[in-house]
């Protein structure tokens, strides 16, 4: 990512985003809504601090979104969750795509987001236990680059049947995140992720088409895109 990015930072300013991103970050113990205020204390620097840290979630997330949407895409439908500031968005909108809406927790970051108009609706949402108010069925697919790795790890499998449930059958449900959470031996933090995602798949909820291993997803580790079709 290079947008706003001077092109030599010194080595104060990258010092100082590592420990922005490392606050951001946060680790197994932070709770949720510490991390999303953290976001917002920081939304007016987020896409430097993430541009320092050589962020690649957004531009791979849409690289997948674009590979399963060949054709009309200016026609599919997309919520981008955990949309941030619209990194996403701008990389889907790149490639063509015109129809994406937002959902974030985080105001701050929701409101640099609509500074953009890239997005037709912003919901100001937390993904959780709690109900969307967005009708079953709307969407043809749900991007989801970089949600707070400390939060996915932990997410209900609530809020992954609130995403199959408004996602078209037949659409898909595009995650962007570390590649260490996907692998059965990978981070044992993850294992609650894992296994939601399992289960879902066991019921019969959606089948996982894809998972694409990428390098230097941020601050050089490894990445990866998973891409279930929701049935
Ligand atoms: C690293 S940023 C990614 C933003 C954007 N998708 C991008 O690619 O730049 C992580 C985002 O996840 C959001 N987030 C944290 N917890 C969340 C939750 N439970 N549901 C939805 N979004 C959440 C944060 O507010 C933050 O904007």
């Amino acid at each position: 990512m290079s947008r706003g990015i001077p092109g030599n930072s010194t080595q104060k300013e990258m010092e100082e985003a590592a420990n922005t991103f490392r606050l951001l970050i946060g680790d197994d113990s932070t709770e949720a809504g510490v991390i999303i205020n953290r976001f917002s204390q920081n939304s007016h620097r987020y896409e430097e601090v993430l541009g320092r840290m050589n962020f690649t979630g957004h531009t791979q997330c849409a690289q997948s979104a674009a590979d399963w949407f060949p054709r009309n895409r200016q026609d599919v439908y997309i919520l981008d969750v955990a949309a941030g500031t619209g990194l996403c968005g701008d990389e889907l909108r790149s490639h063509g795509f015109r129809r994406i809406d937002a959902l974030e927790p985080s105001e701050q970051m929701l409101a640099e987001a609509k500074k953009k108009g890239i997005y037709g609706q912003h919901f100001n949402v937390v993904l959780g236990e709690n109900n969307v108010d967005i009708e079953s069925g709307t969407y043809d697919a749900v991007t989801i680059s970089g949600l707070s790795i400390v939060v996915m790890k932990k997410l209900p499998r609530k809020a992954f049947e609130e995403l199959i449930r408004i996602v078209k059958p037949g659409g898909y449900i595009i995650n962007a995140s570390y590649h260490n959470i996907f692998p059965e031996d990978g981070d044992p933090e993850a294992a609650i992720f894992r296994s939601n995602i399992k289960a879902l798949g066991s019921q019969g909820k959606w089948t996982l088409v894809e998972l694409r291993r990428f390098k230097d997803y941020v601050c050089g580790d490894d990445g990866a895109v998973s891409v279930h079709k929701v049935l």
